[in-house]
């Protein structure tokens, strides 16, 4: 057993934005604590302070982890207003045969190769030419993954109907379908288009989910139901924020403000990593904050990229009379950093939690516990806020708030929105259900860790 035959070395791949790069951190620890050697590809430069920090600590917990950079080519469509997480993604998939000799020379040799949703077409014949078994890391929920798979063949008819039907699921209404897929000039389409068919020839899929929220969905998924020849697709999740690299010393202001406020009278408020609203709509998110009464603590993004993040006064986007309110009141608190969210949400004084329905932010959600309030701006998260209400019932959303930008949502319906959720006692009950089934899939002998560990000892025997 002493031989290092017995190691199984996985390399993972993870993409742009900490959406994407997050999970694969996840599944790399979890692979650590499974005793597997990981290789952990990091795609250079990285393209926010963020992503850069977070691997740093990563490496720093974990220095077992064998880190292999791939230097990326120039993005080729360097137009000075696209959006700097696109051109990085871009370069990632113009990069990936660098692999090959990189992959190759690994000692001791791979046993399996995970990467990221996004780089099928460009990684699939590097993983088929050293022939090691390979699966994506798709960073959303099973209902999603439906989508993704079927849209080739569904593409036409989706334009032209109303909606689309997705097994163990709601009804998907054509306004709840990531824009960009319906577009058929945007790029992200035609990268679902070419990817897609592709993933009957992967090895397997991974999910940052749970067989007990999405069973009928992944029992459709695994019979062939929907996409003939797919591989197995294997919920591994919920991912859990991994306290060796993911905790931050420097949060001590909105922890010591928590730490004052009564149990589950909080609501933790943020929109995500990426997401730098209008600052007409900020203020009403404010107005609605303060309208509804509750404590507050609002994670405020000012830019999409932290490295070129000019310090925006609070004043300037809030004005000043919101401020000198939110200040005399001191019900809430508001911080422009980005955040030890894995604290928060599991802090006793949280309730609620105000979200862009980013699908790691609704498994962590679940993981804690905590009702959402859904507000789903782009891609996936009109299918994850249904997710929330459908498959859980621990929150709620509003349909006819639009995607980002779409209209100016009020902060007199924000107000009454974040009154429905935080003084109903259902959500917080079925909250509370969520969490005890999400525990269980992950500890020893649940369904997630059963299928991570059987993965593993696949891998042993194929090597
Ligand atoms: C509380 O939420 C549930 C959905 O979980 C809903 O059916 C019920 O009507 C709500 N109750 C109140 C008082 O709003």
């Amino acid at each position: 057993m002493s031989s290092s035959s017995c190691v199984v070395h996985v390399a993972l791949l993870p993409s742009a934005g900490m959406g994407h790069l997050t999970p694969f951190l996840r599944l790399a620890a979890m692979l650590c604590h499974h005793h597997c050697h990981v290789t952990l590809i990091t795609p250079k430069p990285t393209v926010s302070n963020a992503e850069s920090m977070l691997l740093s600590k990563f490496f720093s917990a974990f220095p077992q982890v064998n880190q292999l950079n791939l230097h990326l080519l120039p993005s080729s469509s360097g137009t000075a207003n696209a959006d700097p997480f696109f051109l990085q993604f871009d370069a990632i998939r113009r990069s990936c045969h660098l692999l090959h000799p990189l992959l190759s020379s690994l000692s001791p040799p791979l046993a399996s190769f995970v990467y990221d949703m996004t780089l099928i077409s460009p990684v699939l014949p590097v993983a088929t030419a050293i022939g090691v078994p390979h699966y994506i890391l798709f960073t959303s929920s099973a209902s999603m993954f439906c989508f993704f798979s079927c849209f080739p063949n569904a593409a036409e008819s989706i334009c032209d109907s109303d909606g689309f039907d997705i097994p163990g699921f709601s009804y998907v209404s054509k306004s709840w379908i990531p824009p960009q897929l319906l577009d058929i000039n945007a790029i992200f389409r035609k990268l679902f288009l070419e990817d897609s068919p592709k993933v009957t020839k992967l090895d397997g899929v991974f999910l940052n989910t749970f067989e007990e929220v999405e069973s009928k969905t992944l029992k459709a998924l695994n019979a062939g139901e929907l996409v003939k020849d797919l591989p197995p697709v294997h919920a591994l999740g919920p991912f859990v924020p991994c306290y060796e690299f993911e905790g931050l010393c420097e949060t001590g202001e909105p922890l010591k403000w928590l730490d004052e406020q009564p149990d589950g009278s909080v609501l933790y408020v943020c929109f995500g990593s990426r997401t730098a609203l209008e600052s007409n709509q900020i203020r009403e998110i404010g107005d609605g904050l303060l309208r509804s009464g509750f404590r507050f603590l609002w994670v405020m993004k000012g830019n999409k990229v932290d490295t070129e993040d000019e310090e925006k006064r609070l004043e300037g986007v809030l004005g000043i009379e919101l401020v000198e309110k939110i200040i005399k009141e001191n019900k809430g608190m508001v911080v422009k950093e980005w955040v030890d969210q894995r604290q928060i949400l599991d802090h006793s004084a949280v309730g609620g939690f105000f979200s862009h329905c980013g699908w790691n932010s609704v498994m962590e959600a679940a993981f804690y516990g905590v009702p959402i309030l859904g507000w789903p701006l782009a891609g996936d998260q009109k299918i994850n806020a249904e997710f929330v209400v459908s498959n859980g019932g621990f929150g709620t959303w509003k349909k006819d708030w639009g995607w980002e930008g779409e209209r100016l949502v009020r902060g007199e319906e924000i107000g009454d929105a974040i009154k429905e959720l935080m003084s109903n006692e259902s959500f917080f009950a079925k909250a509370e259900q969520v969490k005890m089934v999400a525990r269980k899939a992950i500890s020893i002998g649940g369904s997630s860790e059963i299928n991570l560990h059987k993965l593993i000892e696949e891998w042993k025997k194929s090597q």
